[in-house]
């Protein structure tokens, strides 16, 4: 089987951070989402991989390379805007051929791992194998109608009258089938070539569809409470107390709280770090406290207890009232931008 990643899209729920780099590519645990998809693909087998790509494409290509580092074959397929998830699959229609492929959204991470969902599939005769998911809010997704006998019938997007709590999420498994589905449907009213559309197509042409439903997490890691619940969820499956120091990160007069990361470069002094902190390569925390938070690389929280349920983008700065205590301290939440500062000293 081939993959197919999204790494394209505009990522406007995690702006700031996405008008300077691609949300596919936040440090999860201090390691890009788009990795661990990789890793997942690979150890079920799947090495021929194309990723579509949009503005941050060049960022998206400098991060995962040419996939020679997990012993794969990896292209790009440029997409010129975010027209949508069968779009995508349109467009990489050269790179897939015939051959039955997984498309991995760049942005979900899962507990568990595709092996179990791609088992199988080629020779089922399935056109397509679909991942499924319980959600509280089904609305907010694409939803499967099920018989009575558990077989879809239908896909409906964001339905107001959900016919059940079965979302679809980041994964899809297809077979060429899907090639003459993305070039029938018409765009949605969003403007968008909708993979629910083309599924429902499939449908509608009397094709077999399967499905399964996840047993562990899912996240899509679009915002920041999702992104943060991610990494609290990968954080948490570090062994023993759950603190890794890099050998050439320093860590001065401070107390680290499990499970936290901190990555080489970094330098913590007089400070109170985690649970649940991923810190970046050369971040500064000095006198503060910081708890349930990503900090990418260069960023730095000087003289403020307390930081919490933050994400901090490259080189950013939180700079607090410290010990002066010129401003009363207040609990400080943020998602900053790229080089973006914070000054809550009053000064
Ligand atoms: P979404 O999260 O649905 O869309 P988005 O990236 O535009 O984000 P937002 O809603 O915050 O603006 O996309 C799911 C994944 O698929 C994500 O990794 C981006 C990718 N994608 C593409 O590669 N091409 C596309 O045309 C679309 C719509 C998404």
């Amino acid at each position: 089987m081939k993959g197919l990643i999204l790494s394209g899209g505009s990522g406007r729920r995690l702006r700031p951070l996405t008008h300077t780099s691609a949300k596919q590519l936040v440090p999860i645990a201090n390691k890009p989402i788009l990795h661990y998809v990789v890793d997942d693909l690979v150890s079920a087998g799947v090495v021929d991989i194309a990723i579509v790509v949009g503005d941050t494409g060049d960022e998206v290509r400098a991060s995962v390379g040419d996939g020679s580092r997990w012993g794969a074959t990896i292209t790009y397929v440029e997409q010129e805007a975010p027209l949508g998830l069968a779009h995508a699959v349109l467009i990489a229609g050269d790179f897939l051929g015939d051959d039955p492929f997984v498309m991995y959204l760049g942005d979900n991470m899962f507990e568990d791992s595709l092996d179990r969902v791609v088992d199988g599939f080629v020779g089922s005769g399935e056109a397509a194998r679909l991942l499924l998911a319980r959600v509280d809010d089904p609305g907010a997704f694409g939803v499967a109608d099920l018989d009575d006998s558990g077989a879809i019938v239908g896909l409906v997007e964001k339905p107001v009258d959900p016919p059940s709590d079965l979302a679809l999420v980041g994964v899809y498994l297809f077979d060429a089938a899907i090639h003459e589905a993305v070039r029938r449907i018409q765009p949605s009213t969003r403007g968008e070539l909708e993979i629910t559309d083309a599924i429902q197509w499939l449908l509608d042409d009397g094709a077999t569809i399967d499905h399964r439903v996840l047993d562990g997490w899912w996240i899509d890691t679009g915002k920041k409470d999702p992104l943060l619940a991610c990494n609290r969820l990968v954080l948490g499956r570090l062994a023993g107390d759950g603190v890794v120091v890099d050998d050439d990160a320093e860590v001065v007069d401070s107390t680290l709280v499990g499970p936290v990361v901190v990555a080489a470069g970094a330098r913590i002094v007089d400070s109170t770090v985690g649970p649940a902190v991923a810190v970046g390569a050369d971040c500064r925390i000095e006198g503060s406290t910081v708890d349930d938070s990503v900090l990418m690389a260069g960023s730095a929280v000087i003289g403020h207890r307390r930081v919490t349920a933050s994400v901090l983008g490259h080189e950013a700065e939180v700079r607090g009232a410290g010990t002066v205590g010129a401003v009363e301290e207040i609990d400080l939440s943020v998602l900053l931008g790229d080089h973006s500062v914070v000054d809550v000293s009053g000064g």
